[in-house]
């Protein structure tokens, strides 16, 4: 992080350049007005042929048309159509109805080592009935080699044949004539030709998985084919989703690891697919991802803890080298992820930079920061709607900063919010019990308050000399 010297002298150089450029701009706008002066001059004179004055008026003239221009720029943009390509349909039965969320995988035959079989087997095992209605599985088998593309649809129509007819796993492949050119590519890091045809392919493999998922669900879930899911990660998902309703995002990451558990909003897909292809050749899918978020304005990764998915394989798809990277995060079992229900947030704290009261409710990696706070400072939570709720947790302070934690304070919930000043907030409150070394936690909330809860208010209640940070605020609700 910068420090504000360092800002401000960053601030400097940049005023100093705005400068400069102000006064080069001077002389540039005096140079062009001669030499337009010059140019009439020039033009005036006979010295201009017939046959040039006519050119100069016919190309103004295209310029003045601008259907001509809007059309031909309609047709270059559009990159929110698919793609046209004629997918080979392995094992599909139609879609009835959208679902919620579509699980892409991409895969590729090994040297060492395949985990294909046992990543569908997983999905679907660590998912309840109620979330498999929910849940579509899509798997490109993408090598060029055809029989192992038959040996592999064997395997899988054996194995989950009346998942294929409920229409719940859809085995595609998208024919090599659709791929650009995978020979003498750009070297760019230097690396083995081999290297860069495998990694540029792969780019291309994940546009078409990609391109068809585009109209399957609400959301899409990236996976790779060699990976373990916790229990019931669906409805984790949806937890997560629901709790951001009304903020903008991108890409939200349920592991930390390579292209896996990378979740968009399916109406994104074919522009990362068109994305994908563009710079397919330039570098590795897990490289080009992160540009992906940042161009459509989601500048800080939102990644969740735990990770729901795991690396299974320890050889990499390319080569069987060892791939031994594991995600510490990962949870198979028992996870509680809270519901955290729409809220907005509102606090009366002096908020360090970027570090918003909405960050410590987000359950992403990442938290609310504020200056030394001072009696009868607030941080007020309004639900959306009164809710019941069955347990609050909140964490305050870092493992590396375990003094920022709030050392005085209480919290409270409200009845019935009403409008004010500053939005919605409740009039009366419940006094529920003070923080213990900077955290708070009640379970059978809803034993206690004997109303439905539409404010939650934390109370500073000593002013503090130490700044203060909210790691995390839980509800679950009953
Ligand atoms: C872009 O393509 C989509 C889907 O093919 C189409 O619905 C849309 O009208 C197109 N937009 C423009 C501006 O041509
Ligand atoms: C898609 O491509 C096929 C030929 O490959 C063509 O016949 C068809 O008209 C194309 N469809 C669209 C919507 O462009
Ligand atoms: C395709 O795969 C099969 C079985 O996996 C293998 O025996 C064969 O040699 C492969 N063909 C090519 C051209 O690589
Ligand atoms: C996506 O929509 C198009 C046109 O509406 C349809 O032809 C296609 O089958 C759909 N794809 C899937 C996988 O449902």
């Amino acid at each position: 992080m910068f420090t504000f010297h360092q800002m401000k002298h960053i601030f400097e150089i940049l005023d100093k350049m705005r400068c400069l450029r102000k006064r080069s701009a001077v002389s540039f706008l005096g140079v062009l007005v001669i030499f337009l002066l010059f140019m009439n001059l020039y033009m005036e004179d006979t010295y201009v042929l017939e046959r040039d004055k006519q050119l100069l008026r016919e190309t103004s003239s295209h310029q003045l048309n601008p259907e001509r221009y809007v059309h031909k720029f309609k047709d270059l943009s559009n990159f929110s159509g698919v793609i046209n390509v004629t997918y080979r349909y392995l094992a599909v039965t139609p879609l009835q109805r959208k679902r919620y969320l579509t699980i892409g995988l991409s895969s590729v035959k090994r040297k060492k080592g395949n985990y294909l079989l046992e990543t569908i087997k997983s999905i679907f095992e660590q998912s309840s009935y109620e979330e498999l209605k929910e849940i579509s599985v899509v798997v490109s088998l993408s090598d060029f080699n055809s029989s192992w593309r038959e040996a592999m649809i064997q395997e899988i129509t054996k194995k989950f044949a009346h998942h294929v007819i409920a229409g719940r796993l859809m085995v595609i492949h998208a024919p090599e004539e659709y791929y650009p050119t995978l020979d003498g590519l750009k070297r760019n890091y230097n690396d083995p030709e081999d290297r860069v045809k495998f990694r540029s392919k792969q780019n291309v493999d994940y546009a078409f998985l990609l391109n068809f998922c585009a109209n399957t669900s609400d959301y899409y879930l990236m996976l790779e084919d060699d990976v373990r899911c916790s229990k019931n990660f669906l409805s984790a998902i949806r937890k997560v989703i629901t709790s951001l309703e009304g903020t903008y995002w991108v890409t939200l990451e349920f592991s930390k690891l390579g292209y896996i558990g990378k979740l968009y909003h399916s109406h994104d897909l074919p522009r990362l697919a068109h994305f994908l292809l563009m710079f397919y050749q330039e570098m590795p899918c897990d490289w080009l991802m992160p540009y992906f978020r940042t161009l459509l304005a989601q500048k800080n990764v939102i990644r969740f803890k735990p990770s729901l998915f795991q690396h299974m394989g320890y050889y990499s798809s390319y080569k069987g080298f060892d791939n031994k990277l594991k995600d510490d995060d990962f949870e198979e079992e028992s996870l509680d992820i809270p519901d955290n229900p729409p809220a907005k947030l509102y606090t009366n704290m002096n908020v360090f930079e970027n570090y918003d009261a909405s960050k410590a409710y987000s359950g992403a990696d990442e938290y609310f920061w504020g200056k030394p706070p001072t009696t009868g400072n607030i941080f007020l939570i309004v639900f959306e709607n009164p809710i019941i709720i069955s347990k609050i947790k909140v964490t305050t302070g870092t493992v590396d900063r375990q003094n920022e934690i709030l050392h005085h304070g209480v919290l409270d919930v409200g009845e019935e919010a009403m409008a004010s000043k500053i939005g919605k907030q409740c009039v009366t409150y419940l006094r529920l019990g003070a923080f213990k070394n900077g955290n708070f936690e009640m379970a059978d909330v809803n034993q206690k308050v004997p109303f439905n809860i539409h404010c939650i208010r934390i109370h500073v209640t000593k002013t503090q000399k130490e700044w203060l940070i909210i790691r995390s605020i839980s509800i679950w609700t009953s």
